[in-house]
């Protein structure tokens, strides 16, 4: 079905796109758009030097902090287990999202009216689409090792075997590929003919959609489609997983048996309330309609996506590595054998 109508979606665009163009070519006194303009913080100079400084410095804690936990997963031998690779694929997608839109935004702190060709634009749109979307499917995958884990803890190994779980790694990836590719495609697909100013850091989906002069209730079901797929219904398979996890939780008899348990899944959970807690503070919240000028609301939105873009990636290794025994034994063996290497 979603096919089908994925497919019908991409068809209407299509055809609109046609349709205007050949408007266009009857001399329509409309220029297509070769080119975008990011206005990121323009106007602002004390901000774009606070916040220059401010996103580098987070970048690079990203960068070692993430890198870590992926040598960590990647070398120690006491770390192959799903949760393990699960969380260095965590880590690397991590680099990869903010990877897709930091070097931008920094860039666009010290360039004001920053201009990005339009295909520089939709390769931007693409990764931080892909990124994002693997992650939620990620964190689900997450889950469902953690309810076997806690839940079915004698089939483990038979159920979470190297098969299972390399697919269930790669499936993520996969699949946020493919959905990013469809709405990056419908919405670069859409005609582009005057505006070309993008009020914010990089080009995000929703404000490239703003400046298209077609009808974009197609790119608008589409994207409901999505949200649907990739934040709705991990919610959901992630709620209904910990209610089986803390319901199993709470029957085990010892203090230090709930205990153990219990950190063994805190980790994940703590990550996903983060991940989930942001987006939907970002998308959820009611937005000003009003698109005239830059208003000082405005400016606060943007600040505020531009640092959720970068806290859930700073505090992921975080958050594990300092509940974590085995990461930071892992770590401290990596130190430990570089030293002695020296
Ligand atoms: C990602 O997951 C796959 C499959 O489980 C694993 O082989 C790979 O090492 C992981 N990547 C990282 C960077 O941990």
């Amino acid at each position: 079905h979603m096919v089908v109508i994925v497919c019908n979606i991409s068809l209407r665009t299509v055809c609109s796109y046609y349709l205007l163009s050949i408007y266009w070519e009857m001399g329509a006194n409309q220029t297509i758009v070769t080119e975008f303009v990011l206005l990121g913080l323009s106007g602002h100079p004390r901000l774009e030097t606070i916040f220059f400084v401010l996103v580098l410095w987070m970048y690079l804690v990203i960068l070692l902090g993430n890198g870590i936990l992926i040598i960590v997963t990647i070398y120690d031998s006491h770390l192959y287990t799903p949760m393990y690779s699960f969380l260095g694929n965590l880590s690397f997608l991590d680099i990869c999202y903010t990877t897709s839109s930091v070097p931008l935004i920094l860039d666009s702190f010290l360039t004001p009216r920053k201009i990005i060709s339009f295909s520089g634009c939709a390769v931007q749109m693409f990764l931080s689409f892909a990124m994002g979307a693997t992650e939620c499917v990620l964190l689900s995958m997450m889950a469902f090792d953690s309810y076997v884990a806690i839940c079915k803890p004698l089939r483990y190994p038979v159920i979470m075997n190297k098969d299972t779980y390399v697919s269930m790694a790669a499936g993520s990836w996969i699949a946020g590929d493919i959905t990013s590719a469809v709405q990056t495609s419908l919405a670069m697909k859409l005609p582009f003919c005057g505006d070309n100013v993008i009020n914010h850091f990089t080009c995000e989906i929703l404000a490239v959609l703003k400046l298209a002069c077609a009808d974009i209730l197609p790119n608008v079901i589409s994207m409901t489609l999505a949200d649907v797929i990739f934040l709705v219904f991990p919610v959901l398979f992630i709620f209904i997983s910990y209610v089986f996890i803390l319901s199993t939780i709470l029957r085990i008899p010892s203090a230090e048996g709930r205990r153990k348990a219990f950190s063994t899944c805190s980790a994940h959970l703590t990550v996903v309330i983060v991940f989930y807690g942001t987006i939907f503070f970002m998308y959820v919240k009611p937005k000003s309609k009003d698109s005239l000028g830059v208003s000082k609301e405005d400016i606060t939105d943007k600040l505020i996506s531009l640092f959720y873009g970068v806290v859930t990636p700073m505090f992921n290794p975080l958050i594990y590595s300092l509940r974590n025994k085995d990461v930071k034994t892992a770590v401290k063996n990596l130190m430990g054998r570089k030293l002695f290497a020296e």
